[in-house]
């Protein structure tokens, strides 16, 4: 039977709350007989500078490093405020994105019909969506440097970040919404801001390049990111599949994520590079909403978007795809019954908590 070493990094706020859903999840693929799955489990985020002075440590990463796929919750609060900047609980987060080399950030935004009145979009607008945005994850402006603020001689302080690619950085990520779009219905737009940044100069003729070298056969469009948010919000069963670097992808992600009903929603996966040698690829699972402090700890979070990132996990690390397409079809099934945590559910309607949903998608799945 396969094993499948699995490290779970809960993190702040809902992320513990959430984790122990995946975990459900976990063990609920244990003895369906999809192999076994040995968990281990980490700190990271205000709970690791709490618990080891840093937001994360070097035996976590190197745990992440030798992982099969790395589960992770979410990271940071209110009272990480005051910790220093390099010590914040989203440094964590960034450290593993940068040490594992995970460039590529895969966040799907699905409608599922049972939610489209969730949306705060009219039905028709989202009904039956299903787009997929690849974000850039290891560069731009979250880690070009300089990047510091410094005090002039005037005494007036002066901040800088700055905004970073390589050709080589462009074209691994565009390789990969191109492969991505020809598993799906072939179209790809870019989205980058070449009328004002040199980086999207040369991200729109790096991206051009790669589509005509290799991969002529889907269709490409490029679009201003302003103008793709403003899209997004006006038409987005347009899209497929859109490319973009860390800064657009991490706003225009959380838009999609709008239009699926709730952050609540939405999962994602960040892979590194293929090792040619063994076939595999360091990843991390997480869902896209954030550590929610203000529900933190009520058992009221809605646990879909984790568990729809255990399945991402089952589809690009585990394979495992039979198993991902039946918890896919769980959580469907669960959100067809009319089950809703408090986010998704209508204003007066009742609603589930966090361990109930969670409880609910096993059930689904065990029957699947
Ligand atoms: C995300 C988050 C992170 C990001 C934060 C927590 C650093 O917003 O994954 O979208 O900006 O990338
Ligand atoms: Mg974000």
């Amino acid at each position: 039977m396969s094993r499948h070493n699995i490290l779970v990094l809960p993190g702040d706020g809902i992320g513990p709350e959430v984790a122990r859903e995946a975990e459900k999840v976990l063990a609920a693929l244990s003895s369906e007989g999809f192999g076994e799955f040995e968990i281990e489990r980490g700190l990271v985020g205000g709970a690791a500078f709490d618990g080891e002075g840093a937001p994360v440590s070097d035996a976590t990463v190197r745990l992440a490093g030798a992982a099969d796929a790395v589960l992770f919750g979410a990271v940071g609060g209110p009272r990480w405020d005051g910790v220093p900047y390099d010590k914040r609980p989203e440094a964590g987060l960034l450290r593993l994105r940068q040490d594992l080399g995970l460039f590529a950030n895969l966040r799907p935004a699905l409608c599922y019909p049972a939610l489209a009145e969730a949306s705060s979009l009219k039905r028709e607008v989202v009904d039956g969506l299903d787009l997929l945005i690849v974000r850039e994850l290891t560069g731009g402006v979250y880690f070009g440097e300089p990047k510091e603020i410094v005090t002039l001689e005037s005494g007036e302080r002066r901040a800088v970040d700055t905004q970073l690619y390589t050709e080589s950085e462009i074209e691994r990520i565009a390789r990969v919404a191109f492969d991505l779009a020809r598993k799906r219905r072939g179209h790809v737009a870019s989205a980058e801001k070449r009328n004002v940044m040199k980086t999207g100069v040369l991200w729109n003729q790096t991206v051009a390049r790669v589509h005509r070298d290799e991969f002529a056969d889907v269709a490409l469009e490029h679009v201003l990111a302003d103008n793709c948010a403003m899209q997004l919000v006006r038409r987005p069963k347009q899209y497929d599949v859109i490319v973009t670097d860390n800064l657009f992808g991490d706003i225009l992600s959380d838009v999609a994520a709008q239009l699926t009903g709730s952050l609540g929603m939405l999962p994602s996966a960040s892979l590194g590079a293929v090792d040619p040698a063994t076939g595999r690829r360091r990843s991390l699972y997480e869902p896209v909403h954030g550590s929610a402090p203000d529900i933190a700890g009520q058992g009221l979070a809605n646990p879909l978007a984790m568990i729809g990132s255990l399945a991402m996990a089952l589809r690009y690390s585990l394979d495992l795809p039979d198993a991902a397409d039946r918890l896919d079809r769980a959580v469907s099934s669960v959100l067809a019954e009319g089950l809703r945590t408090r986010d998704i559910a209508a204003p007066g309607a009742n609603a589930v908590g966090t361990a109930e949903m969670g409880d609910a998608v096993v059930r689904a799945f065990r029957a699947g």
